[in-house]
């Protein structure tokens, strides 16, 4: 279940904002994405960006007047036929008229004749959006089931500073992903933890490894595209928080230990993507050690085993847990090994000895092992093997729902 937008039709409402120029981006890129986007725009948008920008990138009809072409029922058949409707940019008049039910334009008519699920990403002037008049619009189309977008902040066309701008495609595009997957993890709470641990020797110096945090972050937005509720725990990465992903920030094994086993209660499918430091220094030094001071040795420590003690602990009825292991030789049997040892459902096997997998890695190629298959995934993009890794997970939860 390849979370897209290839093949899904999106019906984008363009009103009269200059931030009518991004939403071409957007279109550019969803139609390069092989979704069939229909554009709708009101009489002030046009006056932002001329129908034909749109019709060219979209490589559809855009829509405009409700009487153009006679009796057309296109209001109607437009909204019920869309797996995704987005309003981009709102207005504060499109956005009031939808709280009342208004439908005075092609554009408000065929939302209220949709079945699909409605986007609203206001852009305005910073005063305009908090204007209480406003604000008491948008609380309604929440009420009504709309999903609206908080626009971003900074400085707007106007020159005025404040939130009110159109958020990029980076930020918008999980969401219209989550809306359009066949959400197929919703209702699970997926816990994931990602990137490495930092075991501090002083406050200058700490011993860690070269986990870049990207398959776990992978993991954590896909999750969220196909509908989860999701955790991250992440040691120190230079990787953003993925959108509609709460994340929690740690340093060491044991801050990471401490954050999972706060949060393992609540989870349905926990994910431990991190590459925990396995050895602490015995002692942290609270100052920074001299190079003149002498030989230094390290004392190391071992560090708790987070996964194996999740095992332990772990319902088995009601949670599934997935570990990762980086081998070097004897990937199968390393990996079986590791199953039981833990107390797993699924361990993913990295082959750290070939090119274009693992650490720092924008691709990843991982044998899967549960307790019924071993299934070797081809060499991806991390995306994509996050996606294949869910995969199994899904099958998983649904042959333990219905054993047969
Ligand atoms: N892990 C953990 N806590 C540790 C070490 C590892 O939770 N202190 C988890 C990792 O998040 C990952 C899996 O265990 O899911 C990785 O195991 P790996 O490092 O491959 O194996 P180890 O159990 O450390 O065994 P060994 O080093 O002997 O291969």
């Amino acid at each position: 279940m390849h979370t897209s937008f290839a093949g899904k039709k999106i019906v984008i409402g363009v009103t009269g904002s200059i931030a009518a120029f991004k939403v071409a981006g957007w279109v550019s890129t969803l139609a390069k994405a092989e979704a069939r986007v229909t554009v709708i725009m009101t009489d002030s948008a046009m006056r932002f960006v001329s129908p034909l920008t749109f019709a060219s990138l979209s490589g559809e009809k855009v829509y405009t007047d409700m009487f153009a072409d006679g009796p057309d029922m296109s209001h109607i058949s437009l909204g019920m036929e869309a797996d995704l409707f987005i309003i981009a940019p709102a207005t504060a008049h499109t956005i009031a008229k939808l709280a009342h039910g208004l439908s005075d334009n092609l554009l408000t008519t065929t939302v209220l004749a949709a079945r699909a699920k409605v986007i609203v990403c206001p852009a305005m002037n910073g005063r305009m959006y908090s204007h209480p008049a406003t604000q008491a619009n948008i609380a309604t189309l929440k009420e009504l089931n709309y999903q609206v977008i908080d626009p971003a902040c900074g400085t707007m066309a106007c020159k005025d500073e404040g939130q009110g701008r159109l958020p990029e495609w980076e930020q918008v595009q999980d969401v219209f992903l989550r809306a359009v997957s066949a959400g197929d993890l919703e209702g699970q709470r997926v816990l994931v933890s990602a990137g490495p641990t930092r075991e501090h020797i002083d406050p200058a110096r700490f011993i860690s490894n070269r986990s870049s945090g990207k398959m776990g972050y992978a993991l954590a937005r896909t999750a969220y595209r196909r509908g989860a509720e999701v955790t991250l725990v992440s040691g120190p990465t230079h990787l953003p928080c993925p959108e509609g992903v709460t994340r929690r920030e740690v340093q060491t094994a044991e801050d990471m230990r401490t954050a999972m086993m706060e949060h393992f209660p609540a989870a349905t499918v926990i994910i431990k993507a991190a590459a925990v430091s396995d050895f602490r220094p015995e002692t942290t030094h609270r100052e920074k050690v001299k190079k003149g001071q002498a030989e230094l040795s390290l004392e190391l420590r071992a560090n708790p085993d987070i996964l194996r003690e999740l095992g332990e602990i772990k319902d088995g009825t009601r949670q599934l847990l997935v570990g990762f292991a980086a081998e070097s030789s004897d990937l199968l049997r390393e990996g079986k090994k590791k199953l039981l040892k833990k107390n797993l459902d699924l361990i993913a096997v990295n082959d750290i000895t070939r090119e274009n997998t693992g650490f720092e890695a924008d691709t990843n190629q991982i044998t899967l092992i549960d307790h019924q298959d071993i299934i070797e995934l081809p060499l991806v993009s991390k995306e994509r093997t996050a996606d294949l890794i869910l995969d199994r997970i899904v099958a998983l939860l649904q042959t333990r729902e219905n054993p047969s």
